[in-house]
């Protein structure tokens, strides 16, 4: 079953995962605005203030992930407050089938919280959502991205051939999967 519930900050053991606000705006557009850390993603730098505000305002009011829907959260660091980066869902039309992808900040690479956050998230997903399947895409050369659904346990799926446009520019799209029951096994092992 899909449920619905108001959302409340995920908490893990250094992560505070919450929703968007107009006040992350700027440090959003900062960060997508780096050309290393959008090599792999669907928008063009810079990625403008203005361009920020308008996704943080067309999730305004939303009260956690909404079929047909993206939703956005900081994820801050909880030993200093400091904005580590964010993660976003999408839930499909149907609401059993939700999409996850994460950025960032570079500093804040390589120190696991990219895995905590996501791990987080999907259990948000299959615990209170109640979704049965996740999925994830990303360019077949983006590494790090691949390790960190690796290390969730998702399965690669196979490539969809030029399927992903930025603009005018076409690159192949690697899909990633995770069934529910997948993630509740693989979750136990990997905080033993
Ligand atoms: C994709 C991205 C989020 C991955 O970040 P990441 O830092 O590699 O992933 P994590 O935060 O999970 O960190 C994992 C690494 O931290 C290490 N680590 C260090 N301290 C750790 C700790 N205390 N706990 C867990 N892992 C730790 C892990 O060993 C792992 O390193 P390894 O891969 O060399 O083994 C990042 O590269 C990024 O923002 N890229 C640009 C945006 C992007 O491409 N997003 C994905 C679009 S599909």
């Amino acid at each position: 079953m899909v449920s619905r519930v108001p959302f409340a900050p995920l908490t893990t053991d250094r992560l505070v995962l919450r929703p968007f606000t107009a006040a992350d705006a700027e440090d959003f557009a900062e960060r997508r605005s780096d050309p290393e850390t959008a090599m792999y993603q669907a928008w063009r730098v810079p990625y403008s203030v203005e361009r920020a505000r308008d996704l943080i305002a067309s999730m305004e009011g939303r009260e956690g992930p909404i079929p047909g829907g993206w939703y956005q959260l900081d994820i801050t660091r909880t030993a200093d407050g400091r904005t580590v980066g964010d993660i976003a869902m999408y839930l499909h039309e149907h609401g059993h089938t939700a999409e996850i992808g994460y950025t960032l900040n570079p500093w804040a690479r390589r120190r696991g919280y990219a895995t905590e956050a996501a791990a987080a998230v999907l259990d948000l997903l299959v615990d209170v959502t109640g979704v049965h399947r996740i999925e994830a895409s990303t360019h077949p050369a983006n590494e790090r991205s691949i390790a960190v659904l690796e290390r969730l346990g998702f399965t690669a799926e196979g490539v969809r051939r030029e399927a992903f446009w930025v603009e005018d520019e076409v690159s192949d799209d690697a899909m990633f999967g995770l069934l529910a029951r997948e993630w509740r096994a693989h979750r136990t092992a990997m905080r033993l």
